[in-house]
């Protein structure tokens, strides 16, 4: 069955967890969605983990829709949800729209999700009037990174928890149907799940949440750049993926492969007009 965000309200009401993870292609959707994960997220996470940049900063509403569609493709049951790259909604409410929009049309999202507190509530309210459904993201915000002065945890502060709080009830009333908590002390994040009636998505926030997400990549021991303390790593397919390269460079290597079993047949009469025709 297609997780939807009713799924999302009615797993807070009862009480179950929902769990994400991110996707940026056709082939891990389609695991992860035959998973029983609840939603895929297109992070702009992809800028770092599919293109090697050193943050999220560059990657642009082309690079979204790209992989959206991919996602979108090969997710049948996971909600998914996708990421609004910097800059395509904090300068305007208009901008917010119809990037939102060319992320719902083009690439075939369920939602969008965007970072940001009271300061990006009008452009919620408007996404959310067009019938596009938002995911809010509060504390570190990776598209701040050069405003916080690099990758801190948030909230630790009197004042930057009571921000935080005040956020998030924010986003809650300008309509968004979730919320993602990053890097937030669990405690804090377990008072602000208590307060809200829309879900908290955690990454590194704590148990308290009611679901979690994390990145693919990370979750699985495939990215070694940094593994962030939040991270378990549920898989060592890094390990796994390069012994089975050094297989692969052996056998070609050494003759070993391909095999018959790998390779095509023609009909002996065929070849061997073929290799008449060309004898010298
Ligand atoms: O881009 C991303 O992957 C994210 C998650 C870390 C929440 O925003």
């Amino acid at each position: 069955m297609k997780n939807t965000v009713t799924t999302f309200l009615q797993a807070k009401q009862k009480g179950i967890k929902l769990s994400m993870l991110t996707a940026y292609d056709y082939s891990t959707a389609k695991l992860i969605s035959n998973s029983g994960i609840n939603a895929i997220l297109v992070g702009d996470s992809l800028g770092n983990v599919i293109l090697g940049y050193e943050d999220t900063v560059s990657v642009t509403m082309e690079d979204m829709i790209h992989h959206s569609r991919a996602v979108a493709r090969g997710s049948s049951d996971s909600l998914v949800v996708t990421d609004m790259p910097f800059m395509s909604y904090q300068t305007s409410v208009y901008d917010a729209l119809v990037n939102a929009g060319r992320l719902m049309k083009e690439g075939r999202a369920n939602a969008v999700k965007l970072e940001g507190g009271k300061s990006v509530c009008p452009q919620i309210e408007a996404i959310v009037s067009a019938g596009i459904p938002v995911m809010a993201h509060l504390g570190l915000t990776p598209q701040s990174v050069n405003a916080f002065g690099g990758y801190k945890i948030q909230g630790k502060t009197e004042q930057s928890a009571k921000q935080l709080v005040e956020n998030a009830l924010a986003v809650e009333k300008a309509g968004a149907f979730a919320l993602v908590l990053e890097c937030v002390p669990e405690k804090l994040a377990s008072f602000i799940t208590s307060k809200l009636s829309i879900p908290t998505i955690g990454i590194g926030a704590g148990s308290g949440c009611d679901g979690q997400i994390l990145v693919y990549q990370d979750m699985l021991g495939m990215f070694s750049d940094y593994v962030p303390k939040f991270v378990r790593q549920f898989s060592n397919v890094g390990e796994i993926m390069v012994q089975a390269f050094k297989d692969y460079d052996n056998s070609v290597k050494n003759g070993e492969f391909p095999t018959a079993e790998h390779s095509y047949s023609i009909d002996d009469e065929v070849i061997q007009n073929v290799i008449n025709e060309y004898k010298d």
